[in-house]
Parts: C-alpha cells; sequence; structure tokens
C-alpha cells in the first residue's frame, strides 16, 4: 500500500507536468476509470469516500457534485478556487506548484461527473509562478487528448483581494465585475458562473478526488477517521522549528504535528506554548491543554469549538501576545471587508476601534454584542466569522495577557 499521495514524496518543482508524470502520479488511470464510469457512480464513488470540501467550509464534496449534476439548466461550470488569501495558509500554492495535474485530474473528472463543458482554475493574483505551472500542465493535458474535446480549462488571476476566494465573489471577478459577494440562496450549485449551474471547489479538494479515482474508495478510507477519511495538508507557521506544509492523516493527535521530530519539530529551547490559532484568521485560539487533548479531525475539533477550516496552524509561544495578534487580525478583517453590508463594513472598522482603545478588551460585553451582531447579520462568511478569533479568546481566560505567566 503506497503512503499518503497528495504531496509526492519527491520535491518535484524541477518535474515538468509531463505525460510520463502524469503517468507516473497514476492520473492518467484516474481518468480512464472516471471515463469508464457513468456521472452517477462517480458522484456515487466521490459520496462514499466522504471527501469534505478542504477549502474552509467542509461541505460534503458528494452532495455538492449531485445538486449541479441535477440542476436542470445548462451549460455547467466547473471552478477551480486556487484564490488562497487566508491568513496562514500556503497550501494550495506548495500543491500546485509540486503538483499541477493532480488537481486538474480532479478537475476533469468532476467535469464528467457534472455534464460540464468549460472549466475556470481561479488563481491567486500575486502567485504568478503558480499560473505559469498550471498553464504548462494545461497544454501538456491537451497536446495529449485530455482536455479540448468535450471540455476545455482557461485560467483567470485573482483580483488581489481576499473576498475575491469567497465563491460568488469570485464568480462576479470571473464575469469582470467587481468581487463582492452575493446573497444566498440561490446557492452556486443551481445559480453560479454566468448564472449557471456550477461546481466551485478548492485545489486540495479537487486533488484528493484525482487519487481516489487512480486507487479505489477503500484505499482511500484506510486512512483517517470513520468520520472524516483521508489526509489533510495542514499549513504549519509560527514558532515552530520546521514550519512547513504537511499531509497528515485525519485523527493525528493535535500535540503531534506540532512536537514530532517529523513535522512541527516543537518549540526553541527555552520557549513554552502560549496558543495555537486553528483555522486561519477566522479561527480558533486553543489553550495548550486544548492542543494535548485534541485530535485533528472534525469532530474532535467541533467539541472545543473549533474547525480545521483551510488547514492553517500558526502557533504562538509566550513571546507573543494574543491581544496584539487580535488586533492584527482586526486590521486585516477592516481591510478586506468589501463594504457591501452594514454589520460587515462597520462591525469590522468598530473591532478595529475597540481593541485598539487603551481598555478595549476589558469591554467584554460590548466585543460579544458587536460579534454577535455580525455574526447574524453579515451577508457573507467574511463578516460572519470576522469576530470568531476573538470570541474563542474571550471563552479561554488563561490566553489573557492579565492572567498569562
Ligand atoms: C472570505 C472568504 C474567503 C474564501 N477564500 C477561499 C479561498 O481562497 N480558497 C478556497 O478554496 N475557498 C475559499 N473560501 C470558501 C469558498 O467560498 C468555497 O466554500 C470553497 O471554494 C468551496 O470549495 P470546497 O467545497 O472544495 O472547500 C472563502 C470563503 C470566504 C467567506
Ligand atoms: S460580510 Fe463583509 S465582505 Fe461579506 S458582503 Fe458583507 S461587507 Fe462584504
Amino acid at each position: 500500500m503506497r503512503e499518503y499521495r497528495l504531496l509526492p514524496q519527491d520535491s518535484v518543482r524541477s518535474h515538468p507536468a509531463s505525460y510520463e508524470r502524469f503517468v507516473e502520479r497514476g492520473f492518467e488511470r484516474a481518468v480512464r476509470r472516471a471515463q469508464s464510469l457513468s456521472p452517477g457512480e462517480l458522484i456515487r464513488d466521490v459520496s462514499d469516500a466522504g471527501i469534505l470540501g478542504r477549502g474552509g467550509a467542509a461541505f460534503p464534496t458528494g452532495r455538492k457534485w449531485a445538486s449541479v449534476a441535477d440542476a436542470p439548466f445548462s451549460p455547467k461550470y466547473v471552478v477551480m478556487n486556487a484564490d488562497e488569501s487566508e491568513p496562514g495558509t500556503f497550501k494550495d500554492r506548495v500543491l500546485l506548484m509540486d503538483d499541477p495535474l493532480g488537481a486538474l485530474t480532479g478537475m476533469i473528472i468532476a467535469a464528467r461527473a457534472v455534464g460540464a463543458q468549460r472549466g475556470y482554475v481561479y488563481i491567486r493574483g500575486e502567485y504568478q509562478d503558480v499560473e505559469a505551472r498550471v498553464a504548462d500542465a494545461l497544454a501538456m493535458l491537451k497536446e495529449h487528448g485530455f482536455l479540448g474535446d468535450g471540455f476545455s480549462i482557461e485560467i483567470r488571476r485573482g483580483a488581489g483581494a481576499y473576498i475575491a476566494g469567497e465563491e460568488t465573489a469570485l464568480f462576479n471577478s470571473i464575469e469582470g465585475r467587481r468581487p463582492e459577494p452575493r446573497v444566498k440562496p440561490p446557492f452556486p450549485t443551481v445559480h453560479g458562473l454566468f448564472g449557471k449551474p456550477t461546481l466551485i471547489q478548492n485545489v486540495e479538494t479537487l486533488a484528493n478526488v484525482a487519487v481516489l479515482l487512480s486507487e479505489s474508495v477503500a484505499w482511500f478510507r484506510e486512512k483517517g477517521t470513520e468520520k472524516t477519511p483521508g489526509t489533510k495538508l495542514v499549513c504549519l507557521s509560527g514558532a515552530v522549528k520546521n514550519p512547513g506544509v504537511y499531509e497528515v492523516a485525519f485523527g493525528i493527535p493535535l500535540k503531534d504535528i506540532l512536537f514530532s521530530e517529523a513535522l512541527g519539530g516543537g518549540l526553541a529551547p527555552g520557549r513554552t506554548l502560549r496558543t495555537v490559532l486553528l483555522g486561519g484568521a477566522a479561527g480558533t485560539f486553543l489553550t495548550p491543554q486544548e492542543l494535548d487533548e485534541a485530535q485533528y479531525d472534525y469532530p474532535s475539533l467541533r467539541r472545543l469549538g473549533a474547525s480545521i477550516g483551510s488547514g492553517a496552524a500558526m502557533v504562538f509561544d509566550d513571546t507573543v501576545a494574543v491581544e496584539d495578534v487580535l488586533k492584527l487580525l482586526a486590521h486585516f478583517f477592516a481591510d478586506e471587508s468589501c463594504g457591501q453590508c452594514v454589520p460587515c463594513r462597520v462591525g469590522t472598522r468598530r473591532l478595529v476601534e475597540l481593541l485598539d482603545s487603551p481598555d478595549g478588551f476589558d469591554d467584554a460585553e460590548r466585543l460579544r454584542d458587536l460579534g454577535r451582531a455580525m455574526q447574524d447579520a453579515s451577508i457573507c462568511g467574511l463578516g460572519q466569522t470576522a469576530p470568531l478569533a476573538l470570541l474563542s479568546y474571550m471563552d479561554r481566560p488563561t490566553l489573557w495577557k492579565r492572567s498569562a505567566v
């Protein structure tokens, strides 16, 4: 049995995206197998494998595919979301640089399952090296007949804004409009890009599809846990010896990701752990005790009120005050709010003002009220999740500077 597969074991940035590589990685086999299955069988395999979306929301991939396939409108589109602007998240960049053929194979398979004739890869504007790598891979796939006949893919460059990664803002961006989110419902599966049924998936989700089809559902489910099968790319950053992108099986003890020699390698000598911010800017601060107990899978983290999000794990040692991190995050959200709706436009600014004021952290009632209003009334995920890290900190007094050692 081969080990984890999303990230190739040999670093392959110097490999061209060649046909030989496509065969060697098992992706040609994956496409051939997909061609031998009906769209319904493909959707069944993806559902049975239990792949959850890796872009942040962990939505069941098979269910999304079924909705797009069932939508009674055409044409249909498949979009790969490679916008990757979440702070502390850099896995899609590594994945596309090391192995662009995997996610593109997943896209070709997805198009067959949902009945799409056209696809778009939406790449973060700053990732010009990634764009070149994907363009090379597309050219090879076209030359060898895997694209062009029935399904074609174009690249679109991101608009340089965090919000452009939100799926409906991304559609507006491709359509040549400002990247502002749309009100949902209607959902993209029926009314997405150009108002047509659209399957939008994260890079890593699509790479999982390629691996699944080149192996089998049983193989896929051998890794991870019953409720969260497979592996996850973790973006480990901050106060660890070995920051980087690691592919781990779901269910691994969270502390192993930070401290095992093969992964994070622990903290610098003499330092102690203050907290881990799990899931990105809209993530959850965990205490060292929670970190000791948690497994890296959805149910285990949900019990702590935390989430895997996009896979970011930012580690802070005792040289950092969590309050300073929260101020930076508040500025980030205020800068990146698209300004379309009041709870987020005004709320993110009010958070900055409060947290930057001398006693801002003491006014717990006002912070909670503001946070709840933003969660309840914002149009999109940015405003709804912007207060989450702050609320998680307020629920954990041992992280407060005034009580920290
Ligand atoms: C503010 C905001 C930014 C987002 N940025 C990204 C992103 O950069 N990449 C991504 O895959 N999903 C991002 N998402 C999630 C997408 O809206 C969408 O859920 C995802 O692309 C679906 O793919 P998945 O089901 O494979 O996870 C973002 C969501 C929000 C609210
Ligand atoms: S929640 Fe924020 S980012 Fe989302 S639509 Fe409203 S203003 Fe724009």
